[in-house]
């Protein structure tokens, strides 16, 4: 049986003639550019977290470059953030011609680590992004007592862990500002490209609607530069369709996060490290299910390749090591050098279903008995 990495047609199978028609009526509306399906979808977002605003943008790297403008970060200027993520992550920062000072993360959650920290902070230091990564929350008491300390913004990138919580709070929710991804894997999937910023103060909403379209107030009178980071009419249209159902995605994931932990809990540790499950207080989406295989990683992905189990290394290269960032001071991150040589994704999708998962176990299990 082949099971793939991702099965993203069959989550949108079930919705398939109320997305056709929520693609009719924005075909006949002829309003495809921000609008009142946006606005209405920018309502429902902040109300389901919480918050007193939520701007759609046209990507979560977008939405990482627009908080980041609205936050005054520019060139020169300094951003704290995990190696170990998302490129978008600090290719944001660098788009703006600050510099990414990437710190190391927490072997169990894979979430950044700000021990010693503090001594890497600079006058030139504006914000810290911390990255709720795989559908976890990242450790958000101790970021801001760190923000505190130092006068810095907090842009929470929440691009995988829309949904997810820690004590009650959502993620995104507790910083200055949240961003969001729509890319179609990810915890609420759109139909192409789409993002969305959150935030709690009025005057940053207001910015970051200014920048979203080219910094223009009023219209045709632009202040400051901003760019085109508007989200379509189309995409809002077809996530609201959607939203109702994010939780009952994220249970499903959780259902199957909680079938391989049991499953794979007699696996030798000192070959394999399963994920944490979710501790008190934790809401976690499980956006990926990572396994670190220590010292025979690619020798698993291999073998699951060849049963036909998708999986993949998210992420093979810690930023600090992206040639890209060569020219910038180096650092040894142990935690995110060793992350991205042990890590392995498997399925987890909501919508797996039980023969599938079986298989994924079987194989994964067959090859420990190797
Ligand atoms: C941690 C993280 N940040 C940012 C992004 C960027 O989101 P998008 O692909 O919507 O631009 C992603 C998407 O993969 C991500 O995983």
């Amino acid at each position: 049986m082949k099971v793939p990495l991702l099965d993203v047609p069959a989550q949108n199978q079930g919705l398939r003639s109320d997305l056709i028609a929520t693609f009719e009526k924005v075909l006949d509306s002829g309003y495809f550019i921000l609008g009142p399906e946006v606005e209405a979808f920018e309502n429902e977002v902040a109300d389901y977290l919480g918050v007193s605003h939520a701007i759609g943008v046209s990507s979560g790297t977008d939405a990482l470059i627009v908080a980041l403008m609205a936050a005054g970060v520019g060139a020169g200027d300094e951003v704290i953030c995990p190696s170990f993520t998302f490129f978008a992550t600090a290719g944001s920062i660098a788009r703006l011609g600050a510099v990414p000072i990437f710190v190391d993360s927490e072997e169990a959650s894979f979430n950044l680590d700000l021990s010693g920290v503090d001594e890497l902070v600079t006058e030139k230091t504006k914000a810290i992004m911390p990255v709720h990564l795989f559908g976890r929350a990242a450790a958000m008491g101790k970021v801001k007592a760190f923000a505190r300390r130092h006068s810095l913004v907090v842009i929470e990138d929440t691009a995988q862990s829309l949904g997810a919580s820690i004590c009650s709070k959502m993620c995104g929710t507790m910083g200055d500002f949240g961003t969001y991804s729509f890319f179609p894997s990810k915890n609420l999937g759109g139909f192409g490209d789409g993002g969305l910023v959150s935030c709690e103060d009025g005057e940053n909403a207001e910015q970051v609607r200014r920048l979203r379209n080219h910094g223009m107030h009023p219209k045709y009178y632009h202040s400051e530069v901003g760019g085109n980071f508007r989200l379509d009419a189309l995409q809002a249209a077809l996530l609201r369709k959607k939203l109702p159902y994010l939780d009952s995605y994220g249970a499903g994931r959780a259902e199957n996060a909680a079938y391989y932990l049991e499953e794979f809990s007699k696996l030798d540790p000192s070959r394999v490290t399963l994920p944490l499950g979710g501790g008190v207080g934790e809401g976690v989406t499980w956006n990926q299910f990572t396994l670190k295989v220590h010292g025979e990683r690619d020798a698993l992905k291999d073998y699951l390749m060849e049963h036909e189990v998708g999986c993949e290394i998210y992420y093979p290269v810690p930023l600090h090591k992206q040639l890209c960032f060569g020219g910038l001071p180096q650092r040894s991150l142990p935690v995110a050098e060793r992350l991205s040589a042990e890590v392995l994704s498997i399925p987890v999708y909501g919508e797996l279903g039980e023969k599938r998962r079986e298989r994924v176990a079987e194989v994964v299990n067959s090859f420990f008995k190797l």
